[in-house]
């Protein structure tokens, strides 16, 4: 027997994640990105991160297609900015003017830091897949400069937080002990 999926959400939600949003161009040109926080850095020699992304979103098609995507994180002044990339509008990015990363990725003037990867593997996993990106080009900025907030934008049991109100909603209502 494996575990719920109540369950799994439940437990999974107690591992804080740092919001991002995974970007990519289509074949046509035009940008595509969603919010994830499946995102991991793999190894230092060579640099490589790596981003799960559901087989059927999008986002997912432009960087199967393009082989490239880049990884903005998010600053806690950026929760509409993570709400809209979570949606499935046409065009998320109506009025935010990204600029083009080296791989050609579009790159968000607010995140607080980017890598801008080559696909090198991709890994089929349940209805994800892992993409593998060598790190082409990194950066960041100052936190209060990018989203007038010095601190990240986490998920943490089913909401956007701050590393501080991660730690209320822990203490308000802790686990159950299972
Ligand atoms: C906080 C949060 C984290 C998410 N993390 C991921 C993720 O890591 N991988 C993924 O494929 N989708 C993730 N999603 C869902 C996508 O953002 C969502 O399905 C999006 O609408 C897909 O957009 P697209 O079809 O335009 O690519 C997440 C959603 C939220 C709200």
């Amino acid at each position: 027997m494996t575990v719920s999926a109540d369950r799994f959400r439940d437990v999974l939600g107690r591992l804080a994640g740092g919001v991002c949003v995974v970007t990519a161009r289509d074949p046509d040109g035009g940008p595509r990105g969603l919010t994830a926080t499946a995102v991991c850095s793999v190894s230092l020699e060579p640099p490589l991160v790596l981003a799960c992304l559901a087989g059927d979103s999008r986002t997912h098609r432009a960087i199967d297609v393009s082989g490239h995507y880049a990884v903005n994180f998010l600053g806690a002044g950026d929760r509409e900015l993570a709400k809209r990339f979570a949606g499935d509008e046409e065009d998320k990015f109506s009025g935010l003017e990204p600029t083009a990363g080296r791989t050609g990725a579009p790159l968000l003037a607010a995140a607080l830091g980017y890598c801008d990867c080559v696909v090198i593997d991709r890994v089929v996993a349940g209805d994800h897949t892992v993409f593998i990106g060598r790190v082409e080009a990194a950066g960041t900025v100052a936190a209060t400069r990018a989203s007038g907030s010095a601190s990240p934008l986490l998920r943490y049991r089913g909401s956007y937080a701050t590393v501080s109100q991660a730690v209320e909603m822990e203490e308000k209502a802790p686990g159950d002990g299972a």
